[in-house]
């Protein structure tokens, strides 16, 4: 079974790749991702705001020295207040991830704002990452702040790093724009080589007996694949940039139904977290075996079968879907006895 794909122009064995997630801080899960078959690491997330604690650290050691006097040889300027970022370990563990497996590592880069910071792309880049995948997590708290400033705000952070960086860069968006697609289109022309669809966010809880608003991340169901799916099925082949599926992949079916939308890689990290590594190796054999039962030679085969079609109202189509899929559960529910 051929099972190759491409990601960003890159060369892939298998269209299975393991998402940002714990399971990458490690060289071990590392190793253990590419063993059982994953196409493509990519690794856990660098935030801007350890690249920012980084320059800071540094901006107040240059300053302590500027003011420090040629006699005062045994003066050592004091530790920044702040905490070291984790930018050296992360591009440490990277530059070993990236020796110890055959397999494309892509580094995660995690912000929200433009600036500076974005610069550590090249670090990465001479690191060893094959791609930066970068993730803009933004929850515009602002309320006076509007759409296209925040859509603008992405294109920015795009620039620079792809200003940084020769290797490939694709963007980990949300599905929470206006209209998600102008937002891929935009990203598409402004040189985005890949688009993951999508960041999911992380809402809090609450704790109803103490009251209080309760953080922490949840993993994924299949049904959250719905959303993304969607959104792949309607960029396929609409956009240059390569398509990422990222959330609700929990078994081989949920890897086929994002290929057969369009997506030229599928992500897993809840399920990792959950079964373990080797789970990757179960994904790449179910995905496999659907693909032979079905009577197809390949991945490519299969890829967007079930995509929305260039010559259809994709607004049409969905309105369609949407008033179908309302008018039977009326059908089945409206019939319920009192
Ligand atoms: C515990 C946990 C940690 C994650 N860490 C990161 C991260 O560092 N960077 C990132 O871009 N995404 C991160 N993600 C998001 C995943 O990469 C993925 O996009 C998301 O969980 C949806 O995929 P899934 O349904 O397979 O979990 C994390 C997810 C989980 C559950």
């Amino acid at each position: 079974m051929d099972l190759t794909t491409s990601y960003l122009g890159l060369p892939l064995c298998s269209p299975v790749v393991a998402s940002a997630s714990p399971v990458s801080m490690t060289l071990d899960g590392v190793r253990a991702c590419a063993d059982h078959g994953a196409g493509a690491v990519v690794l856990y997330s660098l935030f801007e705001e350890e690249v920012r604690a980084r320059e800071v650290a540094d901006l107040l050691l240059t300053e302590a020295h500027e003011h420090s006097f040629g006699e005062a040889q045994g003066y050592f300027p004091e530790a920044p207040t702040v905490s070291f970022g984790g930018a050296r370990p992360y591009l440490r563990h990277l530059e070993r991830s990236a020796a110890a497996v055959d397999v494309p590592v892509i580094a995660s880069l995690n912000g929200s704002s433009p600036g500076g910071w974005t610069s550590i792309a090249a670090s990465m880049e001479s690191a060893g990452a094959a791609a930066i995948e970068l993730n803009i997590y933004a929850v515009p708290g602002d309320l006076t702040v509007d759409g296209r400033v925040v859509e603008d705000r992405h294109l920015e952070i795009l620039a620079a790093v792809k200003a940084a960086v020769s290797v490939p860069v694709a963007v980990k968006l949300s599905p929470f724009f206006s209209a998600p697609g102008a937002m891929a289109l935009a990203l598409d022309a402004a040189g985005a080589d890949g688009l993951v669809l999508f960041n999911r966010f992380l809402q809090p809880d609450v704790d109803v007996e103490a009251q209080r608003v309760r953080p922490g991340a949840t993993l994924s169901v299949p049904a959250e694949a719905r959303l993304p799916r969607t959104w792949i099925a309607l960029l396929h082949r609409r956009v240059r940039a390569s398509l990422a599926a990222t959330t609700g992949v929990e078994s081989g079916d949920d890897v086929v139904a994002y290929l057969l939308a369009g997506a030229d890689v599928v992500m897993t990290a809840s399920a990792l977290l959950r079964h373990g590594p080797a789970h990757v190796g179960t994904l790449v054999d179910e995905l496999s075996a659907w693909l032979d039962r079905k009577g197809y030679a390949s991945v490519a085969a299969a890829r967007g079968v079930l995509a929305v079609g260039a010559d259809v109202d994709a607004t049409a189509y969905e309105r369609a879907g949407y008033v179908r899929a309302l008018r039977d559960a009326q059908g089945r529910y409206g019939r319920l006895p009192s």
